[in-house]
This record gives C-alpha cells, structure tokens and sequence, in this order.
C-alpha cells in the first residue's frame, strides 16, 4: 500500500513530467513550427496526465480532503479542467498559429498557478503573496 510522502512524490513527479513533456511538445510544433512524428507523443502525454491525476484523486481520498469544503482543493480541480481544455484548444489544426501560441502559453500560466495552490493550500495560490 502505498503512504502519503510517495504518493505526493509520485504525485509531484508527475506533475513535473506532465510540463516537461508539455512544454517541449508545445515549443518544438508551435513555436519551431516542426512536428513530432514518434509514437511515443501519441501516447506517453495522457499516460502522464491520467497517472497525475489518479494519484491527485489518490491523495485527496488518503488525506480526507473534500473539493466541495477545501476551497483551494475545490479551485484547483477547476483550474485543472480550465487547463486540460486550454491545453487540448493550443493544438487544434485549423487556429491562427497567434492563437495556438497564446493559449500554449495561457496553459503554462495555469499550470503554474495550480501548483502555486496546492504549495498554499490556499485559492489564491502564489497571489497570497500580494496580500
Ligand atoms: C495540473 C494538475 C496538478 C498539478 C500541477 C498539481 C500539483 C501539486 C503539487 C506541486 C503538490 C505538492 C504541494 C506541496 O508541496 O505541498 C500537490 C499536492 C496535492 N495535490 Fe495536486 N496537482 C495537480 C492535480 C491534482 C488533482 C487533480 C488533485 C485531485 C483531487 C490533486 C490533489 C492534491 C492533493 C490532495 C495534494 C496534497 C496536499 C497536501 O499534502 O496537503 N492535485 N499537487
């Protein structure tokens, strides 16, 4: 069975790969403007992204957090989906190559943001700051 400090290391590796492959797919089509052809982009990225998620799910169950009633766990679940949809929109064919640039980057920003939230546990995330 696995505990919470490997759960979160899991969780948080994932969370470093799911940007890493992210970025790098997001860089080499839209901003070199060349595509990826092997196999492996078809597949690794939503492997990643479901393991991430599952050990998110995981974690929440472990620790009895509840989205409804932590509000930073209920805002970063929303910015998670705002962020899958950003994600899948930045690489749709037939967009201005302007617009698939600025919702690429629009996604990083919110990737970002989620983590600054679950290192809060606060809604705010990295804007707590400002306070
Ligand atoms: C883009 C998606 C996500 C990213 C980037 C992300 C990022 C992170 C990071 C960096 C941490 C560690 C925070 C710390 O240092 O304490 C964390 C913890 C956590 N995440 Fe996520 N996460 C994501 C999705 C999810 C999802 C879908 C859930 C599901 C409910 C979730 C639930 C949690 C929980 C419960 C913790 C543990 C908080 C604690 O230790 O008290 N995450 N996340």
């Amino acid at each position: 069975m696995l505990l919470y400090p490997d759960l979160k290391t899991l969780h948080v590796l994932f969370a470093a790969a799911s940007l890493l492959l992210f970025v790098v797919r997001g860089g080499y089509t839209l901003l070199l403007a060349r595509s990826l052809r092997a196999r492996v982009w078809r597949w690794l990225p939503p492997v990643v992204d479901s393991l991430l998620l599952t050990f998110g799910i995981w974690l929440a169950v472990l620790l009895r957090i509840n989205p409804l009633r932590a509000d930073w766990l209920g805002v970063k679940l929303l910015c998670v989906i705002i962020y899958i949809a950003v994600g899948i929109l930045a690489f749709r064919l037939h967009r201005p190559r302007w617009l698939k640039i600025t919702l690429f980057a629009a996604a990083v920003l919110l990737f970002a943001f989620i983590a600054s939230i679950a290192v809060w546990h606060d809604p705010r995330g990295i804007f707590v700051l400002s306070d």
